[in-house]
């Protein structure tokens, strides 16, 4: 029987992103922006990250990565842009709740200081219906499960569509997780205007 995957969600990883000896620098930097917090819940830095100097290089590879992943996915685009970029330190107890990213077409996160014992990222089947009934699973897959769970750690890079649902669990360890979060949109035209469904932005 021809088996068809259709309306595919697609979360991309790569781990080793960046050559480790990139590491230390940005780590100080969210480091040395900690140190001038002016609150003490759940913190993250300005949107702005890509315009500090160890994360401008990141941001260009973060743009080729995201070039890549249109290229995969059989997408035009004339223009990507890094909309927002901050990092994220996740102290003991502290947790991200469900959340998506509006006005963007591409997300993710790279891991700078994180290991095993802190939570990852978990990613929900935005099919509403589809864990209604769940058969017994022989095997768990990536295709049979309506939650998916993705380690952090260090030097791993996730990208996945900005409209997914996703959380992160309460971070258990003593140890701040530190992390870099991005939203890529879209620039130039979308769609075809042939079809009356193109945008410019
Ligand atoms: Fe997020």
């Amino acid at each position: 029987m021809d088996h068809q995957k259709v309306f595919s969600t697609n979360i991309f990883i790569e781990d080793n992103f960046l050559q480790p000896q990139r590491l230390p620098g940005m780590q100080e930097e969210i480091e040395r922006l900690y140190g001038l917090r002016e609150y003490d819940g759940t913190w993250q830095t300005g949107p702005n990250l890509e315009k500090n100097e160890p994360f401008k290089w990141f941001a260009k590879d973060i743009g080729k990565a995201a070039f890549n992943i249109m290229d995969k996915l059989n997408y035009k685009a004339d223009q990507l842009e890094i909309t927002d970029m901050w990092g994220t330190v996740l102290k003991e107890n502290e947790t991200h709740p469900p959340h998506t990213h509006s006005n963007n077409f591409l997300s993710g996160v790279f891991y700078l200081d994180a290991d095993d014992t802190m939570p990852g990222i978990i990613f929900q089947d935005p099919r509403p219906a589809a864990d209604v009934f769940v058969p017994r699973k022989k095997t768990k897959t990536n295709e049979n499960s309506n939650l998916l769970s993705y380690a952090s750690k260090n030097n791993r890079l996730i990208i996945f569509p900005s409209w997914l649902l996703h959380w992160v669990p309460i971070n258990k360890s003593k140890r701040d997780r530190i992390s870099i979060s991005f939203n890529i949109q879209v620039k130039g035209q979308v769609g075809e205007h042939h079809e009356y469904q193109s945008g410019q932005f």
